[in-house]
């Protein structure tokens, strides 16, 4: 068995994640950050993202004193094993931007000692491992591979220890080594790739597909909603197809896709296929049709709106939830900034509640008020419209918003996908209903 401490360079999302589950199976976890809020939040035992069961992973790990964050690169000394997780953002026009990943190489050259393991796993396109990290650690003898992390904020604790780990190699004894790690520390099915070229593609084509397939969905809630049927019916029914080696799979329509990952991956691979001489279709198509939804969505209500004779000025439109998707207070990149941006320009009166997101996070965002009051945000509200899925929309009684909402509220179902009985009863008791193709 390697040694059991560890260094995670970059303790965002997924190092914070990535860290606290490891300390919680043993290791002794060396987080590397620069972040001040970061650090402080783990020194005092809290979680410094709303993720659920992160926050008890924190406080374990710091009582058990096997957590440790702070910005001194030189703790990965005593490390034979190394986790790079800083940020791959995108540059102007759609590149990648890979400074984090040089940067934190160089950060941690110094220090990194002969025969350590160097696991890559932020996003990267292919060669970055090689290219980048091997670059800068040139002559350090290391062995190198990429890991992708393909976890889903939300439910990431559950995925990270759940879901196949995917290795690539730089060298052949890089990857039984990398692979021999996850095995050990997650007990999971570990999946060996030629090397760490195509380790890196995995990652792109997983969020190429998941992209490409929510604006498949995107397009049949628009089609759906011409023909009044109900996009979750065709998409059910159209599931149960035996393709291939499982079943169609086509996923869910929504009011967008944000965060930071299906947000720029995509891009990663149209980048990537210029730089081979490939003028690539899908990615471009992909983003264009997930980036439409936002308005389509907004028209949607407009639309419901203006039907019943409502002047923009009087009327009130409840926003529950800005986080980019349910039970997290992520907001980059969410697609419900730009929802609020056109009811504002619209002149909607606009109450906006979120329980998940933390202050510093809301002025992505909007600069409106942000309450964590359900209640109060639901209260004589002429249209309640779901951005978020969260849990504690979930929570709300249908008897309690006709209660709250003006006589006749719209319900607006950006992401709740609620049941057909649900809307059943919200329209026995005079709300209104209307989803994305429903
Ligand atoms: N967020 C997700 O759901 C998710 C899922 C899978 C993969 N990823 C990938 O994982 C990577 C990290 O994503 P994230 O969401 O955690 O991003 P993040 O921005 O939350 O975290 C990156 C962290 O790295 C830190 N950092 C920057 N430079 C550093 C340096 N030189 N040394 C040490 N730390 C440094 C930053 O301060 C930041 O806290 C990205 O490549 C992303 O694409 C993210």
């Amino acid at each position: 068995m390697e040694n059991r401490k560890i260094a995670v360079v970059g303790f965002g999302y997924i190092g914070s994640v990535i860290g606290s589950v490891l300390a919680d199976r043993g290791y002794t976890v060396m987080g590397v950050e620069p972040n001040q809020r970061i650090v402080d939040a783990i020194a005092q035992g809290r979680s410094p993202f709303a993720e659920p069961g992160l926050e008890e992973l924190v406080k374990k790990g710091r009582e058990a004193g096997r957590l440790f964050v702070g910005k001194d690169p030189s703790v990965v000394a005593d490390c034979k094993t190394i986790v790079i997780t800083v940020g791959t953002p995108l540059s102007g026009d759609h590149d990648p931007d890979l400074s984090q990943i040089r940067a934190a190489a160089e950060m941690i050259a110094p220090y990194v000692c002969h025969g350590a393991l160097v696991m890559l796993k932020s996003t990267v396109p292919p060669n970055t491992t090689e290219g980048v990290v091997g670059q800068v650690l040139a002559d350090k003898k290391v062995e190198l591979a990429f890991c992708p992390e393909r976890l889903a904020e939300g439910k990431a604790i559950g995925e990270f220890t759940a879901i196949p780990v995917v290795v690539g190699g730089v060298t052949e004894s890089a990857t039984k080594r990398a692979a021999a790690f996850w095995r050990e520390a997650l007990g999971v099915e570990v999946i060996e790739v030629g090397n760490a070229r195509a380790a890196e593609m995995v990652k792109l084509a997983d969020n190429l597909w998941i992209d490409l397939n929510i604006a498949l969905a995107g397009e049949l809630a628009k089609v759906a909603d011409r023909l009044n049927i109900d996009v979750l019916d065709v998409i059910r029914a159209a599931n149960s197809l035996p393709k291939g080696t499982g079943n169609v799979n086509i996923l869910i329509p929504s009011v967008g896709v944000g965060g930071y990952c299906l947000t720029k991956d995509p891009w990663f691979v149209h980048r990537l296929g210029k730089n081979l001489g490939l003028e690539l279709l899908i990615p471009p198509a992909s983003r264009n049709v997930n980036d439409s939804m936002p308005t389509y969505s907004v028209e949607l209500i407009k639309s419901f709106l203006q039907g019943r004779g409502k002047p923009t000025a009087k009327t009130k439109v409840a926003v529950m939830g800005i986080a980019f998707k349910n039970n997290t207070g992520d907001c980059r990149f969410t697609p419900t900034k730009p929802v609020i941006e056109a009811l504002q320009a619209e002149g909607y009166v606009l109450q906006i509640c979120d329980p998940w997101v933390e202050e510093h996070d809301i002025q992505l965002v909007t600069e409106l008020p942000v309450s964590k009051d359900v209640e109060d945000t639901i209260r004589d509200a002429d249209c309640v419209a779901f951005l978020a899925g969260h849990k504690q929309f979930h929570d709300i009684p249908i008897k309690q918003i006709v209660e709250l909402a003006n006589p006749g509220a719209l319900i607006f179902d950006g992401r709740m996908f609620f049941s057909k009985e649900k809307i059943r009863e919200m329209e026995s008791v005079g709300l209104h209903y209307k989803g994305v193709g429903r």
